[in-house]
């Protein structure tokens, strides 16, 4: 079989037509018999000539639109997706990947083989994780609540640790009380367990495009239909979203309005504004994912969309994995009132409640001070390094290569000449030990595109400026001897 049309389905069959006719076009893609971009046949067409419903087509591409087979180009079908970029994704996840040197044959100096110089990574250093501090009130909540320290928590999380959050987002302008917060096991846990309570199959959820990887396999997981909103430098683009609300009902929109992952924008004041005017009008909820606005490094503004949320339609997330210790799985959200009920029932199906002793221990952390004095720490090491490699990118960077600087936050979203592949400059990074984050990680449906991501979290701020050197060099190298067609759509081209 060599087409989509020359497919068989068997009526006689248990299976499901349309998951017989999702098997077949997967294989189809997965044996490369189809490649990557090349048009389906629209939905009329195929359910004609095979003889089904146009449901049963329906079905089967939206389970592969949702497992990243297909992409959707809207007002002109499905098209095949580059799955070889799944396979860049499971190389970056995975640290322990064993790596092929590769010298180039070009003018750099690569004395350091010891270790990759990590721009990918965004989480923090186990240096900079403050052990001994945490020791101490580990040490102080066993001593003080012994064998109750052990025991179920309830799912909403340890009261007095929702009371000294709720008395600590009084300095960032959110008013709220212990009774709408509710403690989870990091932020990726948020986005899940709101997900199970809110969208049913096939459901619209909106996302800015790119955005984070962990959000989009949550929501395909949960077969929602993902609607991708641009975003600008200034935040998202509120006339694409006002033109799409009027023709889909999203359940949530999920943003990450300071320092987006992956470009590092921040939306206006007047865009946050406007944006919670529109979930009142359309009457949809606002996902805020705040995993960053601590480390505003100008402005110290932290200004969240949850401060200027007066209807009470953004659920508001915020997790400590960036800026404290990733391995504790610590965040809280704060819920509104018309979804509690159904997002705690959903948090005590997935895992019951978050580790007892780590709240207790947080809880006694925040009270004594001691967040504070690490945040203003994180806060002068990550300035430092924000500082270092705004000063070598100016100063190494091939000017071919565009970007935007943010006022905070841990990425740098860079832009190479359109038609040149990111995916093959990150393979030839890695060959010569930097590595990169392609956008195609960020990109809802994986394709490849001309941006990639640098981040500051994974590198000391000595490493920096020689990375970033031998990062222009390789660029240099790549832009004068990679075909410059090798992708052959433009994506985020507003973005610039
Ligand atoms: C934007 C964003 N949200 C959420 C998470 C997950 O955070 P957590 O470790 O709290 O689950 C990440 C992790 O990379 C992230 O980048």
């Amino acid at each position: 079989m060599k087409t989509v049309e020359e497919i068989k389905l068997d009526k006689n069959k248990s299976q499901y037509l349309y998951l017989q006719l999702y098997e077949e076009v997967k294989k189809l893609i997965e044996s490369n018999i189809i490649e990557p971009h090349v048009k389906l046949p629209t939905i009329r067409y195929l359910a004609s000539k095979l003889g089904v419903n146009n449901v049963t087509v329906v079905n089967a591409y939206n389970l592969l639109e949702a497992e990243g087979y297909i992409y959707k180009k809207m007002g002109s079908g499905s098209y095949v997706q580059d799955i070889r970029s799944k396979e860049v994704e499971r190389l970056i996840l995975d640290e322990e990947t064993n790596m092929n040197f590769a010298n180039l044959d070009i003018d750099i100096d690569i004395n350091n083989k010891e270790k990759i110089v990590n721009f990918a990574s965004t989480a923090p250093m186990p240096d900079l994780f403050p052990v001994d501090d945490f020791k101490l009130v580990l040490n102080q909540v066993l001593d003080r609540d012994k064998g109750r320290a052990f025991t179920y928590q309830e799912s909403q999380g340890y009261f007095n640790l929702r009371n000294a959050i709720s008395n600590y987002l009084s300095d960032f302008n959110i008013k709220t009380n212990e009774g709408n917060i509710h403690i989870i096991s990091g932020a990726q846990q948020g986005i899940d367990i709101l997900s199970k309570a809110l969208i049913n199959y096939g459901d619209i959820v909106f996302t800015e495009n790119p955005t984070y990887t962990g959000a989009i396999a949550v929501f395909k997981s949960r077969s929602a239909r993902i609607v991708e909103i641009p975003i600008n430098k200034d935040g998202i683009d509120l006339i694409d979203l006002e033109y799409k609300l009027k023709s889909f009902k999203p359940k949530f929109i999920y943003v990450m309005p300071n320092f987006q992952n992956p470009t590092g924008y921040s939306y206006s004041v007047a865009k946050k504004k406007k944006l919670i005017e529109l979930a009142t009008k359309y009457n949809f909820y606002i996902i805020e994912d705040d995993y960053l606005s601590d480390l505003d490094f100008f402005t110290q503004s932290k200004n969240t969309l949850k401060s200027l949320d007066t209807s009470d339609k953004v659920v508001y997330i915020k997790s400590f994995s960036k800026i404290f210790m990733p391995g504790l799985r610590l965040a809280f959200m704060i819920i509104p009132k018309s979804i509690y009920n159904e997002v705690l029932s959903a948090k005590h199906i997935s895992d019951i409640s978050t580790s007892g002793l780590i709240q207790r221990a947080f809880h006694l952390y925040l009270e004594k001070g001691i967040w504070q004095k690490h945040i203003r720490n994180v806060n002068t090491i990550y300035t430092e390094r924000y500082k270092t490699i705004v000063k070598s990118v100016r100063k190494h960077m091939p000017k071919e290569v565009k970007y935007i600087l943010p006022q905070g936050g841990l990425s740098f979203w860079f832009s190479l000449p359109s038609g040149y592949s990111a995916n093959e400059l990150y393979r030839l990074c890695l060959k010569n030990d930097i590595s990169i984050a392609p956008g195609s990680l960020f990109d809802i449906w994986q394709r490849d595109t001309h941006f990639f991501r640098l981040s500051i979290a994974s590198i000391h701020n000595d490493e920096i400026d020689y990375g970033i050197a031998k990062l222009a060099h390789i660029i240099n190298y790549f832009l004068k001897n990679f075909q410059k067609d090798r992708i052959s759509i433009d994506l985020y081209n507003n973005l610039f």
